[in-house]
Parts: structure tokens; C-alpha cells; sequence
């Protein structure tokens, strides 16, 4: 390892003081080497460990610098400095760099120096002494080194978080907006903006798969955001939300009276999107007949509005989502097959919230923050009882759910700390993290009651019997998995 700074000979005579043990020490020294992050000292003996040197340089000029002592020995100490601000530095260099130059050795790392090179070929330190920005060179050159050294021992969940640092606290959100909104620290999820980095700058069809509130829109709005289409129009549809009937004239546009109540011409989504990208939300539930639509929409890109003759080329590209299960709608003749191949271009899978470990937290800790930043009161706090919680429940609705929860903790709590009632989290027993035997058995047993219940369409007396258990104990794991019948879902998610 290089030293940080090349030290030079000085025999400079100065004045410390302590400042740290015995502040009222003064006295006279001779500082031996000096360099910009350290210095030999002489006479220092019986100064604490913490000293102010008040020195003239030989050009005259008078310099303060502090510093810690990291080594005594034969009355020589060997000290720290304190990083002092650039001025110093710069007059420092001024009484420095005529030394440095000298020999045809590297002065940080001893490599022989290749006469006329500005940089040493072993420890890449600069080495051009006369250049006038050679401080900022050798700073930047240092301090990346240093970070370098420790990027070595980080892993991947570190260098995110190192990733969020700077992009929150030195770029201040001058980086991309998304990213910074877009949290997540578990592996899957560090594999997801992966696969977000890698296909967003293509034109490549992306499916997003995940349950509901997994964050499938924002991953659609995130490869947007890094696409080249980034300055064009983001739509988003949602093929569930819209009555069949009027699907396809949202998706194409009509003109006027293409219909009844058709009183003037429309664009349709895939129009206003063009030069973008359009968001196929729950594409499990677009109807067949307008499946037979996009496809051919897909293959040639005409967007031909209801009761126009003729149509018109669109550059879109398209990204679709659903949390059904798209493959087994495919087997099942739910959805075509062909219309499947042409949108599965690269498949991200979302994973639940309960599989990403500590992100759950981190995530109710963000959404907290930016509730109440939005609302513009203060942050409430977590209690710990509201930690394990937080933990230890299921999140069946995910992401969306947990806003809910967190936006209602910040709005029952009666003072500073949120309860897990206030969020609707009474009844939750705290469970064992995930990762423990008793968190797995419970994913294992909670699986096996929601498989039997779909399987026998919620009749309870069947999937009890499938089960091998009675009524009531299938009664206790629905209530202590928070599974309802499908008609009940909302009361039990709110
Ligand atoms: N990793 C995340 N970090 C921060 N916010 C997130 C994250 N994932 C999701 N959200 C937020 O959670 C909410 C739900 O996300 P989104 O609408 O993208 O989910 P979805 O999978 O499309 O849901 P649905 O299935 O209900 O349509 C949004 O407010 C979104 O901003
Ligand atoms: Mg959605």
C-alpha cells in the first residue's frame, strides 16, 4: 500500500500547543518531515495527544495545523493531521513541492520512476509536481484509492446502500427519480434493477409478474424512465378496470360517430403514447376478442381507430403486468398462446414482500418519512412492539398494503409512537422472522390452507377434509393467516 502523501525533510522550527490533556502546554519544536496528511516532530514529549502547531514556512508565510499524535518513539512523534481546509493545504504544497520532485523514485510507493512520467506505473499515484492542479489530482487520486479499498469488502447490499448515500445525500435526487423512490436491499430485489438496468435501454416487450401491490407499475415506470423514450409520454392502462365494451376504443381511439355517443374523434392510448412506452396493466383480464386485436396491433404497429378507414404507424413500446399466472392461463386456453410468446420478451418476476427480509422495514421507515413529508407534520415512530410486527406479518396485499397500514399508523397514533394498533395490527401475533424454522413451517402450513381452500372453492367442510383437520382449526389458520373467502378480502386487508 502507498503512503497517502510523499513526506519531505524540513527541520522547520514551530511552536505547538496541546490541545487536548494539557491545553496550556507550549513549546518550542522542530518539525523534522512534513507532508500533507502527517509530520515527525521533535520535542513534543509531555504534549498530549492532540496539538496545534503554529508554523512559519520557509516563504514566509504562517500556517495552523492540527493534528493527532499516532506514535512516540526517541522523542520523535509521528503525527496525524487533521484534514484543515484547502487554503492550508495549498500553502502547505507551496513549502512542499520543491522537495518532492528530486529523485527518480516514487515518493509513495518507492517504485523506480521512469524520468518524464506523470504517473507511477506501480501505485498510479500523479507524479507531475509542477502541474498547478496537482493537489486536486492527488486528492482525488487518494481519496479514491481509499474508497476503492473499501468498495473491496462491501457487498452488493452495501454498494446499494452506498448507491442510495449519494444519490440522496451528495446528488440530492440529481439522479435518476425513480431509482431513488424505488427501494430495496434483499438479493431478489437487487436482481430485479438488475434486469430493470439491463433490458431498459432496448425496445424488448417486458412482462412484469408479481402479486398484487409487488410494485409491477413502478417497475414498468423504472425502465421507462432509463429507456431512450424517457422524454415521451409513460401510459398506463388498466385492462381490468374498463368495461370490455369500451376497451378497445380507450386502446385505439374512435372517430366521430363510430358509434352512439361517439359525438367527436379520440385518440386512442397507443396514439398518445407514440415515441413512448404503454403499460398493459392486468393483461390476464384483457378479453379474447381484443387479444386477437393487439396481436395483430403487435405485428404491424397500426393503430387503426374504430371507424377510421385507414390507420396510422406508432413507435410504442410495450410493457404488460398481471399477477395472474399467465403460462397456466395459456395451458388452460385463458389467454393465446401466440399473443403470450409476443409480450413474454423478458419476464421480471416481482417476489412478495414477505420473502424480502429487512426491506420491510426499511420500506415502512420510507413510506413513514415521505407520508408525513407530504402531509407536512412531523415523522411518527415505530414502536418496537410495531417492529416485530411489521416483520413477522404476511403483507398479502404487499407494498400497497403497507402504505395503507403505515398511513393509518401516522394518523391513529395519540403521540409520538405508533402502536401496532394503530395500524390495524392487533390481532397479528409477532411471528419468527423469516429464515427461522418456525417462519418456514408456518409459509409451509399457511400454503397448504390456501391451496385446499381454492382447490374446494372455499367450501370449508371439503378443504377441512382435504386437510385432515376440523372446521374450527381451519376456521383458526384462515384467521391466523389473515386468509379470507375471496368476497371478504377488503374488510380483512383494511
Ligand atoms: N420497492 C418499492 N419501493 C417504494 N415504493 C414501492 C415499491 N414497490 C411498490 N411501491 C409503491 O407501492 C404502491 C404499489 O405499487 P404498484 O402500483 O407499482 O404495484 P402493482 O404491483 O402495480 O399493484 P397492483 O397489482 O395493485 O396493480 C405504489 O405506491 C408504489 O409506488
Ligand atoms: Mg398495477
Amino acid at each position: 500500500m502507498p503512503r497517502l502523501d510523499a513526506r519531505v525533510k524540513t527541520d522547520l522550527v514551530g511552536e505547538a500547543q496541546c490541545t487536548g490533556k494539557s491545553p496550556d502546554c507550549s513549546k518550542k519544536v522542530i518539525i523534522k518531515e512534513l507532508s500533507l496528511s502527517s509530520a515527525l516532530i521533535q520535542g513534543l514529549s509531555e504534549c498530549g495527544e492532540y496539538v496545534r502547531i503554529m508554523q512559519k514556512l520557509p516563504d514566509g508565510q504562517k500556517v495552523e495545523i492540527e493534528g493527532e499524535v499516532v506514535r512516540t518513539e526517541n522523542d520523535i512523534a509521528g503525527l496525524e493531521l487533521y484534514h484543515s481546509d484547502m487554503a492550508t493545504m495549498e500553502i502547505l504544497w507551496d513549502n512542499i513541492r520543491g522537495e518532492v520532485s528530486c529523485q527518480n523514485v516514487c515518493p509513495y510507493c518507492g517504485a523506480e520512476k521512469p524520468i518524464g512520467t506523470t504517473l507511477c506505473h506501480i501505485c498510479n499515484t500523479p507524479l507531475d509536481f509542477d502541474d498547478d492542479n496537482y493537489l486536486k489530482k492527488h486528492f482525488r487520486h487518494t481519496f479514491l484509492d481509499r474508497v476503492k479499498s473499501r468498495i473491496d469488502k462491501l457487498d452488493t447490499g452495501h454498494l446499494e446502500k452506498v448507491i442510495k448515500v449519494i444519490n440522496k445525500e451528495i446528488l440530492k435526487g440529481k439522479g435518476h427519480p425513480a431509482e431513488d423512490e424505488f427501494i430495496g436491499t434483499s438479493p431478489a430485489m437487487l436482481d430485479v434493477f438488475a434486469m430493470i438496468r439491463k433490458v431498459a435501454p432496448s425496445d424488448v416487450n417486458v412482462l412484469v409478474l408479481g402479486e398484487s401491490g409487488t410494485g409491477k407499475e413502478l417497475t414498468a415506470k423504472a425502465i421507462h424512465e432509463r429507456s431512450p423514450r424517457k422524454d415521451k409520454p409513460f401510459v398506463a392502462i388498466n385492462s381490468a378496470a374498463i368495461p370490455e365494451g369500451l376497451l378497445e376504443a380507450e386502446l385505439f381511439g374512435y372517430e366521430k360517430g363510430a358509434f352512439t355517443g361517439a359525438h367527436a374523434q379520440r385518440k386512442g392510448k397507443f396514439e398518445q403514447a407514440d415515441g413512448g412506452t404503454v403499460l398493459l396493466d392486468e393483461i390476464g383480464d384483457m378479453p379474447t376478442g381484443l387479444q386477437a386485436t393487439l396481436l395483430r396491433f403487435l405485428e404491424d404497429r397500426i393503430v387503426e381507430r374504430i371507424g377510421a378507414k385507414g390507420g396510422k404507424k406508432v413507435d410504442i413500446r410495450i410493457i404488460t403486468a398481471t399477477n395472474c399466472n399467465l403460462a397456466e392461463m395459456v395451458r388452460q386456453g385463458r389467454f393465446r398462446n401466440d399473443l403470450y410468446y409476443r409480450l413474454d420478451g423478458f419476464t421480471i418476476n416481482l417476489p412478495p414482500l414477505r420473502t424480502r427480509g429487512e426491506d420491510v422495514v426499511i420500506l415502512a421507515h420510507y413510506v413513514l418519512k415521505s407520508i408525513a413529508r407530504n402531509d407536512n407534520s412531523p415523522a411518527k415512530r415505530f414502536s418496537p412492539a410495531a417492529i416485530d410486527i411489521i416483520k413477522s406479518y404476511d403483507w398479502p396485499g404487499n407494498i400497497r398494503e403497507l402504505i395503507n397500514k403505515v398511513r393509518r399508523g401516522q394518523l391513529m397514533a395519540d403521540g409520538t409512537d405508533i402502536e401496532p394498533a394503530d395500524m390495524g395490527l392487533q390481532d397479528v401475533i409477532a411471528e419468527a422472522p423469516p429464515g427461522t424454522m418456525k417462519h418456514e413451517v408456518a409459509n409451509i402450513q399457511r400454503k397448504a390452507v390456501e391451496k385446499a381452500l381454492q382447490d374446494h372453492r372455499f367450501i370449508i367442510t371439503r378443504a377441512a377434509k382435504m386437510l385432515g383437520i376440523s372446521r374450527p382449526s381451519l376456521y383458526a389458520l384462515m384467521k391466523k393467516h389473515n386468509i379470507a373467502k375471496p368476497n371478504l378480502g377488503a374488510e380483512v386487508m383494511s
